[in-house]
This record gives C-alpha cells, structure tokens and sequence, in this order.
C-alpha cells in the first residue's frame, strides 16, 4: 500500500512497527481468543448501553476488534482510520472473512490529517491507539468533536513507573532507528480536552496497565 497520506515521522515509526508480522500474529491471537481483556471491557460496556443502529468510528483500529464485534451486535456501520497499512489490509481481510466487508470504509493515513474529510459518528474509540501518537491534543480533540453520542478510550494508567518503562522503551526503538515512541500522556490533559468537547465520564475500569474510560455526550 502506498504510504500513508500526510506521514509524519510517528507515523513512519508506526508504518516500522505495526508491520506483517506484527499484525498477523495480532490477527492470530484474535482469530484465537477474540478481544483482548481490555477490549472485552469497553465492548461490554457499549453493548450494555445499547448500539443498535449507531455508526462507529475506530481510529487505530488495528485487526479490527471493535468494529468487528459492534456490527455484530447491531451497529449499524463503521468507518475505521488507520496509519499502519498493514493492521488496513488485515482489517479488510477480516471483515470479509466475517461478511461484514459491505458495512466498513476503510482508510488508511493520519487520523489527525484526514478528520477534516471524515463525518461524525455515533460512537468513536481509540483502543490504545492515543499512546501511539505525539501530537495527543489534535489527535483527541479533533477525534472527540466527531464523537455524537459515545467516547471509548483504552491509554496507559498515567503513573510514574509507566512513563519510565515507556521512556526505556523508546530508548532500544532509538537504538533500532526506528522513529516510532510510545507516549503516557497525562491523563487530566487527555480528560479536560475531552470534557470541553461537551462529554462526560461514564465508566472506568483499570488493570495494572490499561486505563478503559467510557464518555457520553
Ligand atoms: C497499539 S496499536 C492498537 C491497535 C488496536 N486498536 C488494538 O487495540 O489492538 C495502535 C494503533 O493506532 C494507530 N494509530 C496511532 N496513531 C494514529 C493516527 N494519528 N492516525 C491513525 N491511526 C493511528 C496505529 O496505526 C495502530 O493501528
């Protein structure tokens, strides 16, 4: 696939890390054992609140876990946003295989740079996708404002031994030369941006590394 429109050098570095092999052992594991653990948690809830007929917007969607599951269960259709070609491609391939190819678009690029082409959607979600990427207050506030009804996030619990674990991380990604980092960003930050795009906390569950928050508007 070509290379993602408007690609920036995070983007590069996701293009590095997110590549074949990577997604298709992601695409084992989840053909394996369905959503991760974390996943399963921000689905349950979704669910539970009702999704019948809504359109959903998953940006950094990789394999496809969320927009897979949701049209599953009535959700109506699902635009997924994606700068790794190759979670696009396994996306693509997994939606056929599950027959639900004719209710997702698919575009592969730069959320932040493409949001201004993209149409507000029931529900949006960034399953660790916010941690991806360093420009996080474009990324959330641009994401949030599409946001009609439901928010999902899925980031890192924002605690000091992360950000040195993830500081440590990004040193052995320099000494790889590849450009990609991963970022704890604040969580009062990533909260505040979202509450001034007019939504509010509903839901919260943690595991000793992921931080699962629900907002509705
Ligand atoms: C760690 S993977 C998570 C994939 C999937 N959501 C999951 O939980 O398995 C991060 C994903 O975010 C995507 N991503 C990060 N920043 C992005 C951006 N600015 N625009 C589009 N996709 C982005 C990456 O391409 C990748 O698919």
């Amino acid at each position: 696939m070509s290379r993602a429109r408007n690609c920036c050098s995070q983007c590069e570095g996701i293009e590095q890390m997110f590549d074949d092999e990577h997604v298709d052992e992601d695409l084992r594991s989840y053909r394996a054992e369905g959503p991760d653990e974390t996943t399963g948690w921000l689905l349950d809830e979704l669910i539970a609140r009702g999704i019948d007929g809504l359109t959903l917007l998953d940006i950094g969607g990789g394999v496809g876990a969320i927009q897979h599951e949701l049209l599953t269960h009535g959700a109506a259709s699902a635009v997924h946003v994606d700068a790794s070609s190759a979670y696009v491609e396994a996306a693509k391939r997994e939606a056929k295989r599950r027959k639900l190819a004719d209710k997702i678009e698919w575009h592969f690029g730069n959320f932040v740079e493409l949001s201004s082409d993209l149409s507000p959607a029931d529900i949006v979600t960034l399953d660790k996708v916010i941690c991806c990427y360093d420009d996080m207050p474009s990324l959330v506030r641009k994401s949030a404002r599409l946001a009609r009804r439901f928010y999902g996030i899925i980031v890192p619990r924002d605690t000091w031994w992360l950000r040195v674990a993830f500081r440590v991380m990004d040193f052995f990604q320099g000494l790889f030369k590849n450009p990609y980092r991963a970022f704890v960003h604040p969580q009062d930050k990533i909260e505040g941006i979202i509450n001034r795009a007019g939504l509010k906390r509903v839901f919260e569950r943690r595991n000793w590394l992921w931080q699962v928050v629900l907002y509705s508007r």
